[in-house]
C-alpha cells in the first residue's frame, strides 16, 4: 500500500497546528487552570511545555518521519523485534479514550453554535446559562445527537484521506480564532472586577505546589495541547518526505499553542470573576462564561455566531488528528480500505462518547476512579497517565535507543550547543520529571524517600 504524502510543506504544518489548537486551549486549559489555582499553575504548564513539551514534539515528529509508519509500525520499522512497538499500543489507547470525550464536548461546542444562530441564546435564558448549560448535558439525548453529528464530520473528513480540505480550513479559520480570542480578552479585561481575574491567573499562588496533583495536571495539559505522546504527530511527521525542518516547525507549534491558551485564558478568568462563576467550576467553565460575555458585548450575537463555529473547525483539525492515530493503524494491520477503517473506528468512539455523555445525566452516579464521573475518569487515564506514558516511550527511544548522530539526523538538529540541549532534555530532563512527577502523584516517592 502506497502510503499519503502531504501536498506541500505549509500543507504539514499547518495540519500539526491545526491538531494542537483545539478545545484543550480554549476549554480544558481554562477549566484545567481554574481548579488548580491559576498562576501557580500557569507557570508550571508554561514550564512544562518548553522544557518537556516542546523537545518532546520535535522527537515524535522525528520517530514519525524516520520510520515512516503508524504509532505501532514507525516503532516496528525503526526497531524490529524490539518491544519498543509496545507503546504505540498505549498511542491507539488514548486516541479511543480521549476522542471519546472529545466529541462530546465539541458536539456541546456544536449545539451553543446552532443556539446562537436561531437566537434561544441571544437573551439570558430565565434559568441562566449555568442551569441552562446542566440541563442539556444532563439530557439523554440532545447531547448525543450532536456528538454523533461531529463524530460525522471528523469520519467524513478522515476517511477521504489526510491530504485534502483540512489545509485550507486551517490557513483562514486559526488567524480568524486568534483574532477574535484577542478581541475576547481585550472586552473581558474591561469587565467590573476583572483585575481579581488577571490576579488569579497571574499572581501565582505558591502554596498549591505543594500538591502533587498540580503537577500531574499540568503535565497532563502540556501533553494534550502540544497533541503529543498519543502518535498523532508521529503519524503526521511519517506523511513528510525529508524537505521540512523540523526545529523550527515544532518551536512554532509549542509558541502558537501556548500562546492560544493564555489568551484564552485572560478571555475567560476576568469574566468568571466579574459574574461571580466559581473558577473551579470543571468542565463547564467556559460553556458558561463565554455566554455571559456574548450576552454583554455589542454584536454579541453576531459573535457568538462565528466564536462557536471557529471552535468547531479548531476542534474538528483537532479530532481528525486523532481518528487518524487507529485509522492509519488499523489499515495496515488488517489491510482495510481508509473508508470502512474509519467508520468502523469512528463508530467505536462514538459508542464510547455516549457513556461519556450519559455520565453527565442518568449515569453521573458511575465513577470509575474515585468520586470522578465517566468523563474526568476516561481523561485523566488518557492525558495525564497515557499520554505521558508515549512521551516518556518517545524520549527514551530517541535519547536512549538512538544514537547520538541518528538523533540528530532524524530531527534536522545539529552537533551543536542547541542539538545537545536539546538532546540532553529528551534524554535525561524529560524521563526523570515523568517519571518523578508519576511516583509523587500516585505517594510512592513518600513512599521511597519518607
Ligand atoms: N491538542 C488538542 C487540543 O488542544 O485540543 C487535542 C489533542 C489532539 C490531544 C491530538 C492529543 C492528540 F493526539
Amino acid at each position: 500500500m502506497v502510503r499519503e504524502r502531504w501536498a506541500s510543506k505549509l500543507g504539514f504544518m499547518l495540519a500539526a497546528m491545526g491538531s494542537a489548537v483545539g478545545l484543550g486551549n480554549i476549554w480544558r486549559f481554562s477549566y484545567v487552570a481554574g481548579e488548580n489555582g491559576g498562576g501557580a499553575f500557569l507557570l508550571l504548564y508554561l514550564g512544562f511545555v518548553f522544557i518537556i513539551g516542546i523537545p518532546v514534539l520535535l522527537a515524535e515528529f522525528s520517530i514519525g518521519r524516520q520510520g515512516q509508519g503508524d504509532v505501532v509500525g514507525s516503532y516496528q520499522n525503526l526497531a524490529p523485534n524490539k518491544p519498543w512497538f509496545l507503546a504505540g499500543f498505549v498511542g491507539v489507547g488514548s486516541a479511543f479514550l480521549i476522542l471519546g470525550f472529545y466529541s462530546v464536548v465539541a458536539g456541546w461546542s456544536l449545539f451553543y453554535f446552532w443556539n446562537y444562530i436561531n437566537g434561544t441564546f441571544w437573551s439570558i435564558p430565565e434559568s441562566g446559562y449555568e442551569a441552562t448549560f446542566g440541563a442539556l448535558i444532563a439530557n439523554n439525548y440532545t447531547p448525543l445527537l450532536w456528538h454523533g453529528l461531529f463524530m460525522v464530520l471528523t469520519i467524513i473528513v478522515v476517511l477521504t484521506g489526510v491530504k485534502k480540505g483540512i489545509e485550507l480550513a486551517n490557513k483562514i479559520f486559526m488567524p480568524m480564532l486568534a483574532i477574535l480570542l484577542i478581541i475576547l480578552a481585550v472586552y473581558s479585561v474591561t469587565l467590573d472586577g476583572a483585575m481579581e481575574g488577571l490576579a488569579f491567573l497571574f499572581k501565582p499562588d505558591w502554596s498549591i505546589l505543594t500538591d502533587p496533583s498540580v503537577y500531574l495536571a499540568a503535565l497532563g495539559q502540556a501533553f494534550f495541547s502540544l497533541s503529543i505522546g498519543m502518535g498523532a504527530m508521529m503519524t503526521y511527521g511519517s506523511y513528510l518526505s525529508k524537505e521540512e525542518s523540523l526545529p523550527s516547525a515544532t518551536i512554532g507549534i509549542g509558541i502558537m499553542d501556548s500562546v492560544f491558551a493564555i489568551v484564552a485564558g485572560i478571555a475567560i478568568f476576568p469574566a468568571v470573576f466579574a459574574f461571580g462563576i466559581s473558577p473551579s467550576s470543571g468542565p463547564s467553565l467556559v460553556f458558561i462564561t463565554l455566554p455571559g460575555i456574548f450576552a454583554e458585548m455589542p454584536f454579541g450575537n453576531i459573535v457568538g455566531i462565528i466564536f462557536f463555529l471557529l471552535l468547531v473547525i479548531a476542534s474538528l483539525s483537532s479530532s481528525i488528528s486523532m481518528l487518524e492515530v487507529p485509522v492509519a493503524y488499523f489499515m495496515r494491520k488488517f489491510n482495510w480500505s481508509r473508508k470502512f477503517t474509519s467508520v468502523f473506528v469512528g463508530s467505536i468512539m462514538f459508542v464510547l462518547g455516549v457513556c461519556v455523555s450519559l455520565g453527565m445525566g442518568v449515569w453521573s452516579g458511575v465513577t470509575p476512579i474515585g468520586d470522578k464521573n465517566i468523563l474526568d475518569s476516561m481523561d485523566f487515564v488518557a492525558s495525564n497517565i497515557f499520554l505521558p506514558l508515549g512521551g516518556l516511550a518517545i524520549a527514551l527511544f530517541v535519547g536512549w535507543h538512538w544514537k547520538k548522530e541518528e538523533a540528530f539526523a532524524a530531527s534536522d538538529m545539529k552537533d551543536n550547543l542547541l542539538g545537545n540541549v536539546w538532546l540532553g532534555l529528551v534524554k535525561y530532563v524529560a524521563p526523570i520529571f515523568i517519571i518523578v512527577i508519576f511516583l509523587q502523584s500516585s505517594g510512592l516517592l513518600e513512599w521511597i524517600m519518607p
